[in-house]
């Protein structure tokens, strides 16, 4: 087979990686890729939203399967491209990315089909979304519809903040069309956990549990990041909470979808907040979290491509996917300064030395080659992932790899994985 893989993180680098182990593989294209992935398959100078040109290349590559990492080419529609055009792909098409792509679809979805999330209203209009709010009290969160690249959730701590927070996204325009509604939701409590599951529209495939760290600095302070460590599993999943996830969340959220004439198909990402033996949906994601990918796909036995192959043709009829008993910690080292603005082109050392560590694999994000160099040239650069026998252990080997490579203004939180430990 030849696949391709659009997009050049971290979570492609991992996809890439598993996918290279499948037997069933001739040849991966990846684009754009990065430098990481290059090592493993042919990366092409394609960028995720051009979906014309993806769609290009992959007629004339004679590509079987096309992987699409990130959720921008998705809700653009990449996936009714390829389908329409005869050509497997993995992914929702644009009216089930929505999923991600809308707060207030999603809100809705899970209150006509009993999924348990914040109580919320939706509003296009600032007085009454100021009443909702003096109504309701703070603390309170204040959410842009729209995508609005991880900065769109406000975490009022009063109700001045969740007003202003209104004004600046439905009268001010911060985050331009993707403010054109707001969602006011019920502040939740508790510890969040990642939930994903392969799915072709029908059947559902769960993935071990996972838990990223969103915030930049240690013990969850500072701005949220794209995520800046992850480890799998997680034990505030517990065995009896997996089970009811998956028949009151995943389950339920797979068969509204395909009741409304949206059927899913890809990896459903649920972002799930926990309290002792009750859990609310904070959101949902159409794509496969970053950094969660890396150290789930280091335990998956399984080979991933016929999973992925089924979803995309709409015939999953495995029931379990296989697990290394081991657990996998992935710890993200970051430009100096992210996620406010950074520097780029600072020359990275060590890789080597971290990857030829027994039971690490350095996973590149923002990374660029240069003069047989390789620098930074993003917020996220590497991400480090150990595995081991226990969560300790595979802490430990992070750390030691993560310890191995430096560059001017790297940072990383030192607490990766401590919250597995406190349980
Ligand atoms: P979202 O993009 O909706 O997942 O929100 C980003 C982050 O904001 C989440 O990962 C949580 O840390 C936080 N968050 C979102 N909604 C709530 C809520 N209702 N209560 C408390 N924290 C929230
Ligand atoms: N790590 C969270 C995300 O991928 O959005």
């Amino acid at each position: 087979m030849n696949i391709l893989v659009v997009g050049g993180g971290g979570r492609e680098h991992a996809l890439v990686w598993k996918i290279a182990q499948s037997e069933q593989v001739d040849k991966i294209y990846c684009a754009p890729g990065n430098p990481g992935i290059a090592e493993l398959a042919e990366v092409v100078p394609i960028a995720v939203d051009d979906i014309d040109a993806l769609y290009e290349f992959a007629h004339s590559k004679q590509i079987d399967l096309t992987v699409v990492g990130p959720e921008l080419p998705l809700t653009l529609g990449i996936a009714d491209k390829f389908r329409a055009g005869g050509l497997d792909v993995f992914g929702p098409d644009k009216a089930a990315a929505q999923l991600e792509g809308s707060k207030g679809f999603s809100k809705d979805l899970m209150r006509k089909y009993s999924i348990p999330t914040a109580a919320y209203a939706s509003f296009a209009d600032r007085d009454a979304a100021v009443k909702y709010i003096r109504a309701q009290g703070a603390p309170i969160v204040v959410k842009a519809d729209g995508l609005a690249a991880g900065k769109g959730v406000i975490l009022a701590q009063t109700e001045a903040e969740a007003i202003q927070a209104v004004d600046e996204i439905l009268v001010q325009g911060k985050f331009g069309d993707a403010g054109q509604a707001v969602v006011v939701e019920e502040f939740l409590y508790g510890e969040e956990a990642s939930f994903f599951a392969f799915t072709d529209g029908k059947n559902i495939l769960p993935l071990a549990s996972s838990q990223d760290h969103k915030q930049i600095f240690d013990a969850d302070q500072g701005p949220n990041t794209g995520g800046m460590g992850a480890y799998s599993p997680a034990p505030v999943v517990t065995d009896a909470l997996y089970q009811r996830i998956v028949t009151e969340v995943v389950q339920p959220t797979i068969d509204g979808m395909a009741a409304e004439g949206t059927p899913y198909q890809g990896i459903l990402f649920v972002g799930l907040m926990i309290d002792g033996d009750n859990f609310k949906v904070l959101e949902y994601n159409a794509r496969f979290g970053d950094p969660e990918a890396q150290p789930l796909l280091c335990r998956m036995k399984s080979d991933l491509v016929p999973v992925l192959q089924a979803c995309a043709r709409g015939e999953l009829n495995v029931s379990e996917l296989e697990w290394y008993e081991r657990a996998a910690v992935c710890v993200v080292l970051a430009a100096g300064g992210y996620p406010g603005s950074y520097s780029k082109g600072d020359v990275i050392s060590g890789i080597d030395a971290a990857n030829a560590i027994d039971g690490v694999h350095v996973f590149h994000a923002g990374t660029a080659a240069q003069d047989k160099e390789i620098v930074t040239a993003g917020g996220r650069v590497l991400g480090v992932t150990g595995w081991a026998d226990t969560i300790k252990a595979a802490i430990d080997k992070a750390y030691t790899g993560a310890a191995k490579i430096s560059w001017n203004g790297m940072q990383m939180r030192n607490d990766i994985g401590q919250k597995a430990l406190k349980r």
